[in-house]
Order: structure tokens, then C-alpha cells, then sequence
């Protein structure tokens, strides 16, 4: 279908358009709403960086962040089918499952997931990974996780989706303040590419600008925590699994290409670009899960940021403003979490639909004052 916006339908405006932008205008245009997506650079979103593991088990999520993240997997099938139905274009979603080595049985007994995956002996490792490297004694394998084409497939079909339901984008356009009187959101100032500042009326806007969340809002506590990945080329389906190694993981795509990352970098705050250090770790973290594959040629290399917060956790829900709702501060698993963050801030923006109790409980979980 192609639908247009009501002109004189005041839209919600979405800061950011990352993975979380998009994925919640979609849903936000799916049901009804006008929306505007404003959007900086859209090359420096972590929906372009991530190696798109969908695994709450494998990452070893617990509390609350693991309900989530489990409710979110459940979502994802249904959600890339609409994301698919309403661009037509395919979303890469592949349930590989995921193995997590282990260098003894004991310590893959205590890993905080280890009742959600099934446990296995040096040799059943072998079989899942041909070639692992000689020092993983054990593993699990959670045939639950996945993985996504982010990269190559998700955000363009995303894109595709919500220009088909009538989102409208301002592309290079950076958010500068947000405008407020007596706490409630009146409008934003933005500056385009050419450095023409505008007033955009706005009452009601979802902030999900990733790491760079808390320029706009100092109150959030979010930063940035860099990670450094590259892809390799190899024969088609010599990785049939993904790798979650300790220190890297390995993501195999559909073609043979093979997403290895990341490096998980603190101090770097937002400095760009790769570093030898950076790349060291990658190789060497190569080399130790799966020997052979030091010898499988490099394809290409990035970086970027994900969006941290004191407990890893995202901020999702109302702000210290009224009409701006959060959905930032995903960390690791933005890619993962984008199929639940969608529907629940779209429900409380559109307001039409009553979160249920659950719903609500986890939400508070992921309140921005909560530390
Ligand atoms: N979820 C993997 C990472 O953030 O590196």
C-alpha cells in the first residue's frame, strides 16, 4: 500500500533514524499516525554497525533485561513479516542458533543462561563448530537465538517500510534543542545540512539517538562505548552456526560472509575510525576461537557506537519531558531488542492501546530515573 500523511496532522517527530527510528515510526504509521523521522547521519547508526545476533541466551542476559529480550525474540518473526510484507523487500532473519564455547564444563554450568540452552562435550562442539580451536572444552547451544542481516538487508527493508506507510524523512538534519514550556514539549530546533536553523512545532516526539541520546537530554545517562568489527569471505556454509566466543563472536551470513566482532571500548568516548590495538584484538580473538579462519580473507572493516548505560540497560518509556517519550540506551542488543521496543513505545505514544499489567512491569523496569 502507499499512504500519505493528513496535511494537517501536527506528525510525532523521531529523533534519530537508527534501527529504533525506524522500527518504531513503522509501527507508529501502521497505526495511523503521521510521523517524521529527523536524521542526522544515518550511516553512523548502530543498526548499520551491529553484527545482528538475536540472543538473549547467548549474550547471557538475566533479570529483567532477559525478559525483554525474550519477549523481543518471540516478536521478531511476526515483525519482519510486516517489516517484509510492506517494503517486499527480505529482512535476513536466519535462526542459526548460537553456540557459546566454554574452556570447562563447569564453567559453562555457571553461565547465567545455562538452563535455556542444551550443554555440550568437546565433541558435540565439533560437530556444531568444525575447527574450533583447542582450547573450548564445552559449550551450549541455543537453538532459540539468531541472527538478522541488519547491515545489509533490515534497515533497508525498514526504510523501504515506513516510506511505504507515509513516514516522512528529513534526511541530514540535526536536532540542536528541544523546546519546552513547563516540562511539556513545544517544539524542536534543528539545523539542516546547509546550517539553516528551524523551529518545528512538536508536542509529542521519541528520542532514539542511539549513543549520542544524552547531547540532547544531559539528564540521561548514556554513553558511548565503541566497537571495532570486520567481515571475512568464506566458502558458503563452512560456518553453519554463529560463534559467541568470549572476546569475539562470529556471525555467518547467508552468502558466506562471515561478521566478526567486536572490540568493547570505554575509554574511546566517540573517536573515530579503526585502531592497530583494535584490530590486534579482533585477529588474535580470531585465531584462539577458529584457527582456520585467520587464513579466510578480510572483506571490510568499521566501527561505531553503542548506547550505554550505567546498567547496560535501556531507557525506554516517558521522559523527564511530557510528549517525549525514550527508547535508547540499548547497548548490546539494540538489533534484538528493536521488534518489542517498537511495540511498546508505540502503544504508549498512540495511546489507543492499554499496555497490559506485564507489559507495564517490565516497562519499569527500563524507567530513565531509575539509578
Ligand atoms: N551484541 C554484540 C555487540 O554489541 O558487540
Amino acid at each position: 500500500m502507499n499512504a500519505t500523511q493528513p496535511a494537517s496532522e501536527e506528525p510525532v517527530l523521531i529523533l534519530g533514524g537508527g534501527l529504533m527510528g525506524l522500527a518504531i515510526a513503522h509501527q507508529l504509521a501502521r497505526r495511523g499516525l503521521a510521523v517524521t523521522v529527523l536524521s542526522r547521519r544515518r550511516s553512523e547508526a548502530a543498526g548499520f554497525v551491529a553484527a545482528g545476533m538475536l540472543a538473549p541466551h547467548a549474550e547471557g542476559l538475566s533479570g529483567s533485561l532477559l525478559s525483554l529480550g525474550q519477549r523481543s525474540l518471540e516478536r521478531v518473526p511476526s515483525w519482519v513479516a510486516q517489516i517484509e510484507a510492506d517494503s517486499g523487500l527480505p529482512c535476513g532473519l536466519r535462526t542459526t542458533g548460537i553456540v557459546v564455547p566454554f574452556r570447562s564444563p563447569e564453567e559453562r554450568d555457571h553461565y547465567p543462561t545455562a538452563a535455556f540452552g542444551a550443554p555440550l562435550n568437546r565433541d558435540q562442539l565439533l560437530q556444531e563448530v568444525p575447527g574450533l580451536g583447542p582450547d573450548w572444552r564445552a559449550g551450549l547451544l541455543f537453538a532459540q537465538d539468531g541472527q538478522i542481516d541488519n547491515r545489509r538487508q533490515l534497515m533497508r527493508a525498514l526504510e523501504s517500510a515506513c516510506v511505504d506507510r507515509g513516514v516522512l524523512f528529513q534526511e541530514g538534519v540535526e536536532v540542536q534543542e528541544l523546546l519546552r514550556e513547563n516540562d511539556q514539549l513545544k517544539a524542536v530546533r534543528t539545523r539542516n545540512a546547509e546550517g539553516r536553523i528551524t523551529t518545528q512545532p512538536c508536542s509529542k516526539a521519541v528520542l532514539c539517538s542511539g549513543a549520542w541520546s544524552a547531547q540532547l537530554l544531559p539528564e540521561l545517562p548514556i554513553f558511548p562505548v565503541k566497537g571495532q568489527m570486520l567481515s571475512l569471505q568464506t566458502p558458503r556454509g563452512a560456518l553453519r552456526r554463529v560463534i559467541f566466543g568470549p572476546g569475539i563472536y562470529m556471525v555467518p551470513r547467508e552468502d558466506g560472509l562471515v561478521v566478526v566482532g567486536a572490540t568493547s571500548e570505554r575509554e574511546a568516548g566517540f573517536s573515530e575510525g579503526l585502531t592497530p590495538h583494535g584490530q590486534t584484538t579482533l585477529k588474535e580473538g580470531i585465531a584462539a576461537l577458529l584457527p582456520e579462519a585467520v587464513n579466510w580473507p578480510p572483506m571490510e572493516r568499521w566501527w561505531g557506537f553503542r548506547p550505554c548505560t550505567p546498567d547496560e540497560s535501556p531507557l525506554l518509556g516517558a521522559s523527564p519531558i511530557h510528549g517525549l517519550w525514550l527508547a535508547c540506551g540499548h547497548h548490546r542488543n539494540g538489533v534484538l531488542l528493536a521488534a518489542i521496543t517498537a511495540e511498546l513505545l508505540s502503544k504508549l505514544v498512540t495511546n489507543t492501546t492499554a499496555l497490559s499489567n506485564p507489559e507495564q512491569s517490565l516497562l519499569d523496569h527500563f524507567r530513565w530515573d531509575r539509578f
